[in-house]
């Protein structure tokens, strides 16, 4: 890949604080990282209708989603999985920059990469959301079968088979999903957000 050069930032003439201010609120990622199975999307889905009804903008990146389109030429090596959370963390960007809350469902398996993000979009605009499932409970929901595939060697580089997850070091938030319901744990987050003075 060659990178571009000559290339000079153009700013627009409405901010983000514009943006902000015509919505009624702030803006930010709400990052969910756990295993497969673990419920991310689920409850970005249940946060996500709670915030619509409070007249709340939104917007949802899920990693099965995204990787039929924006990042289909990615798979699950190391390398790949950093570049899909790189590119994440890039167009939640912009989706904080135009005012919206920005749900995002991915396993993001490495620390290293989801500080990354964090840095892409600072403190204030970065809330990393620990979805946490134990593996075993996970291997028994096996939503999609695909733990069982990858324990009879079907699929290669499964994350919590032969793969890693690394627990989130300091999250601003922890879901507890084996031990409550979805309809908690969404109210968890709201809680925070309302705590946080990210929404009122
Ligand atoms: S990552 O690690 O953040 O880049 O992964 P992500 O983009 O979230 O994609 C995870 C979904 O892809 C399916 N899948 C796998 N997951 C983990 N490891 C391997 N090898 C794999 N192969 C396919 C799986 O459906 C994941 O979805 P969720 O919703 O997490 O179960």
């Amino acid at each position: 890949m060659t990178k571009a050069t000559n290339i000079v930032w153009h700013d627009g003439q409405v901010s983000k604080q514009d943006r902000q201010a015509l919505n009624g609120h702030k803006s930010a990622v709400l990052w969910f990282t756990g295993l497969s199975g673990a419920g991310k999307s689920t409850v970005a889905v249940e946060v996500e209708k709670l915030l619509h009804k409070m007249g709340i903008r939104t917007y949802i990146l899920d990693g099965d989603n995204i990787r039929h389109g924006l990042n289909k030429n990615l798979g699950f090596s190391p390398e790949d999985r950093k570049e899909n959370i790189r590119r994440i963390g890039e167009v939640s960007k912009l989706f904080v920059d135009a005012g919206l809350f920005t749900l995002t469902a991915f396993i993001s398996p490495y620390q290293e990469d989801r500080d990354l993000v964090r840095d892409i979009l600072g403190e204030k605009e970065f809330i990393e959301i620990y979805v946490k499932c134990d593996l075993e409970e996970c291997e028994k929901r096996d939503p999609k079968g695909l733990y069982a595939k990858a324990r009879k060697g079907e699929i290669k580089n499964f994350t919590g088979i032969d793969a890693p997850y690394e627990a989130p070091e300091k999250p601003e938030l922890v879901v507890e999903n084996d031990r409550q319901t979805i309809g908690e744990s969404a109210q968890q987050v709201i809680d925070y957000l309302q705590k946080n003075g990210y929404i009122s």
